[in-house]
Parts: C-alpha cells; structure tokens; sequence
C-alpha cells in the first residue's frame, strides 16, 4: 500500500478509536489545532513521563520546571523571536495558497534522494546478499546523476538562506520548475518573510494593556529562571533544567496531522555548561538522545541526523533528530549548541548580572547551554506510525485481518482489558474483581460486549498489550486465560500472578535500563 494512503488510514484510526479529533470539529474544526482524546490522553502522558523520568530521574544534574505561558513582552525581544523568528512564504497566484518557499526547496531536495534511494533498492533487489551500497553509490550513473543536482541544490539553498536572500529563494524555485501541488502552476509571487508568534492584549484596555506574546518555545521561561533554579537549588555546572509545556506558532503551511500545528507541546532542556566545553556537551547529548529514541524498538533503519542548512540565530551547532514517517524521514527532536546567547540577551534587556561563579575555575561567567527540545506530538506520530500494522491472520480457519497498533507495552494507553467470557453465572463479577486488584497500578478495561474475537480487535486497534479472558474454569481454579497482543498467544496463568507477568512488561525500567 502507498505510504500516502497508509497516513490517511491512520489518521483515520486515531479519530476512529478515541486517540485524535480535529479541534472544535462540531464547528468544522480549527486549521492546525487537535484535541487528543481518551486514549490519546493516555499515550502523550506516557510518553511525557518517558521523557521526564529519563531526564529528572535518570540524571541527578537535572532538575524540572513549569514556568508560565505569559511572559514579560521584553523577553521575545531579548531572545530575537520579535525580529528573527520568521518563515519565508511563497503564494501560488493561480490557487491562492501559501507555501513555505524553505519547504518547497526541501521537498525538491528529498526527490532527488528518493530517486537515489530507489536505485539502490533495485539494485538490492537484484544482488541480493553480495550487494555493496556504498560502492554501487560510488559508481552507478544514475545515481551520480541525482547526488549531483542534490549537492548543487542544497549548497545554493543553504547559501540562500544564510544570506538570508529571499530572491534567490524565489529564484531556486523557479529555477527548479517547482509547481503550486494545488494549481500545477509555476505562477509565484516574491518571497516574504513572516513573524510567526501570536500576541495578545493583557490588561483592560482602560488600564493602557500591553501586548504579550505565546509562547513559540518553552526554553525561554528556563533562561529567565537559570538563577532562581541555580541559587535554590545550589546547582552546580554542568547542570539542566527540564520542562514540558505548551508552544504556539502561527505557522504558514500547517499539515500532515498533528505533525506542524499552531498549539502544540514541547519537551525541552537546557543544559548549562563552561564556556568551551559545549561542543563536548553537544555530542554527548546527540548520542543520549537518539538512544532514548532507538530504546524504542521501532528499529534503527527509522533514525537519522540531519544537519541544519542554516543555523538559528542563537546556535553555533545544530542537528535534528528525524524520524521515518510514512511522509518521509523529518525532524522530531532538534539539539542546540545555543553558546551564551539567550543568558546573555537577558542579561543585557533586563540589567540583572546572570552568571556563575566557577569555584574550580575561580571565575564567573556567563554559562554555554546546550539545548534538547522535542515536540510531544511529534513524538506521539512517531510512535503511532511505528505501531501501525494491518496484518492478515487465521480466523476459525478462514482468512481474516487485523489492525494492531504495536505501541510498546510500557507506552500504551491501556494496558490490559479483562473480559468475561459470558455475562452470566458470576464470570463479570470476578472480572471485575481483577480490575480491582490491578487498577492502582494499571489502566485497566473492562469489557463484556460481543463475541470474544470482536473484543480482541477492538483492543488490538487501541493497541492493549494483554487481553484477559475469565470462564468457567476460573470459577474452579482460579486461573485466567491471557492473550498477547503481538503475538496473539494465548496462557492459562494463575490469577494471582497477572499483577507480576503485566508489570515485567509495562514498567518503563525496563526500557530505562537500556539507556
Ligand atoms: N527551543 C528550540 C526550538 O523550539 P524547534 O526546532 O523550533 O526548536 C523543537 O522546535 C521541536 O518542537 C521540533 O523538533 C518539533 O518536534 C517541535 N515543533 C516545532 N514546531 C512544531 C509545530 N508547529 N507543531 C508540532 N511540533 C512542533
């Protein structure tokens, strides 16, 4: 099946069992804005924790935050967000719709890789096991025909947008006969820039209200806090604080689900460290991360770094952590080497000395940050896209399938659904009872409708790792039938012991442990 048509199914999916409904969808919904629902709840707080824990738990130099939204309107100007937080915007006059002119440049960019990468799969095909990739890479023409124009593309974009230089911008894309996906025109206007944070007005307007500003980063709300969390907590350097929160960003081209969205949720930290030794810090961060990401299971082939072209005005090293979507491989996590900027900043707009005195260097100064920061959302894409499996099975010895969603166990929304196999002769009162004794450490469910295959399903497409079945011999001896998820496999187990073989396989120590 086409990737492109997989991402509707599975979006259909999340709305269908409770994971993603658009915004305000009674009202035709809100562009770019979703509301996660009651099982989607579940798994972004999962993945939440996954995060938080690895980081506050995992590391004793790093402690947490949760600073507000608003902010002193000084701060958006101290960061740079006020004059550089922008996107380049491009508007096909034949459709009328606007695009990111960077975006349009980098999906050209991912063409001509996808033509190289489908060579090399042919290839592949064909040797089989004596296939060498990197010589065929080497040396076949059509691929060097392809690295080519990849090479000579991407170093006129990344000049072009260093530069800064929104003309040669439209002129690549021109240039690159790049057509409006809407229209099928080449009929472009000049390239803008455009501010993407959204303001608002605190304060009546007798009182003479100011205009503040959401939020497009929660990693603002940790440099204007560095000296209350360094002081009270008497850090010492190399120290980070964490934080998950809400962001904001008027964004241009809004698509692909809940992959770019106009609210949406961050999971950043800042890393405070001695001058000098940030790009050390920065390397060491990129591995921690993209382990964390791997300890997954999704499979390392679905990783890759991705240098920025252009680095952001805060940064002197930058890398993204991207992720195969059924869209392509795309940024889920960027770290940043962001020097001594942002302290720096605020330590000049608001006249407050921000710096730390080093007691081996018996110095002050103002700290280097190395920054982690990965969207919430994207990482639930990530982890749905990965789980999403249809699969054909064997149903009472007829051909059947299923839809499974294989979230890891530790990350799944329900962990176990108990059902009686009738709703008679006492089998739901002892469900029940299980329910009760699992419930203060477990999410469970509670099932008794349809037959018991129907029941598999439908926690098959919410992605519960483990089915429990009581029937009339549990009324005899106490045991239950349970029912793996991936495997389909079925054990008879003792009751009492359902609280130790689920937790063996949904505790996050076990993947802690791989980290
Ligand atoms: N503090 C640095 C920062 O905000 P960023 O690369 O702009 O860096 C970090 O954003 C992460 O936030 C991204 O890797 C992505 O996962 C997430 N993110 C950014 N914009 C987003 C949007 N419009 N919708 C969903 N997630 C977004």
């Amino acid at each position: 099946m086409a990737q492109e048509d997989i991402f509707k199914k599975l979006i259909a999916h999340c709305k269908e069992y409770g994971y993603v409904f658009q915004s305000s969808e009674i009202y035709d919904g809100l562009s770019a804005v979703y509301d996660y629902g009651q099982n989607g709840v579940e798994l972004k707080n999962n993945i939440k924790k996954y995060w938080w824990d690895s980081m506050v738990l995992l590391h004793e130099n790093i402690v947490g935050l949760d600073s507000a939204i608003f902010m002193h309107p000084t701060i958006w100007k101290a960061s740079g967000h006020v004059d550089a937080f922008n996107d380049p915007l491009i508007d096909n006059k034949d459709s009328k719709k606007r695009y990111r002119a960077d975006i349009l440049i980098e999906e050209q960019l991912a063409k001509f890789e996808e033509k190289m990468n489908k060579e090399v799969a042919k290839a592949a095909k064909r040797f089989g096991d004596a296939f060498d990739e990197k010589q065929f890479r080497k040396t076949n023409p059509r691929v060097l025909a392809n690295q080519k124009k990849y090479d000579e593309l991407h170093t006129r974009f990344a000049k072009a947008l260093n530069d800064n230089n929104l003309e040669e911008l439209k002129q690549i894309i021109i240039d690159q006969g790049i057509v409006c996906p809407v229209s099928g025109s080449r009929n472009w206007t000049d390239v803008r820039q455009f501010n993407l944070m959204f303001s608002t007005e605190m304060g009546s307007t007798a009182e003479g209200a100011s205009t503040i500003f959401l939020r497009p980063e929660t990693a603002q709300g940790i440099f204007v806090n560095y000296l209350n969390v360094q002081k009270t907590g008497r850090m010492k350097i190399p120290f980070g604080i964490a934080q998950i929160g809400k962001a904001f960003r008027n964004e241009i081209v809004a698509r692909q689900f809940i992959f770019r969205m106009r609210e949406f949720e961050q999971m950043e930290m800042q890393f405070f460290v001695r001058p000098g030794t940030e790009l050390n810090w920065f390397e060491k961060w990129k591995n921690i991360r993209m382990e964390w990401h791997r300890a997954l299971g999704f499979g390392d082939d679905k990783y890759r770094f991705h240098e920025h072209e252009k680095l952001a005005h805060y940064a002197n090293a930058a890398v993204d952590v991207e992720f195969k979507f059924p869209f392509g491989f795309k940024e889920v996590e960027g770290i940043h080497s962001r020097t001594d900027f942002d302290l720096s900043q605020h330590q000049q707009h608001s006249g407050k000395k921000i710096q730390y005195f080093d007691p081996e260097l018996n110095k002050s100064y103002v700290p280097y940050v190395v920054e982690t920061s990965i969207g919430v959302d994207r990482m639930f894409l990530q982890v749905i896209s990965a789980s999403y499996c249809e699969e054909e099975i064997e149903n009472n010895g007829k051909k059947d399938t299923r839809v499974v969603l294989k979230i890891p166990p530790f990350l799944a929304p329900v962990k176990l659904a108990v059902m009686p196999l009738v709703k008679k002769d006492g089998l739901p009162e002892i469900a029940r009872k299980i329910i009760d004794s699992l419930k203060f450490d477990f999410n469970c469910r509670y099932d008794e409708k349809d037959s018991i295959g129907k029941r598999y399903r439908r926690q098959d497409a919410i992605g519960t790792p483990f089915c429990v079945t009581v029937d009339h011999q549990t009324t005899e001896d106490n045991t239950v039938t349970v029912r793996y998820r991936d495997t389909m496999k079925q054990e008879r187990v003792a009751t009492d012991k359902l609280g130790e073989i689920i937790s063996r396989q949904v505790s996050f120590k076990g993947v802690f442990e791989k980290l």
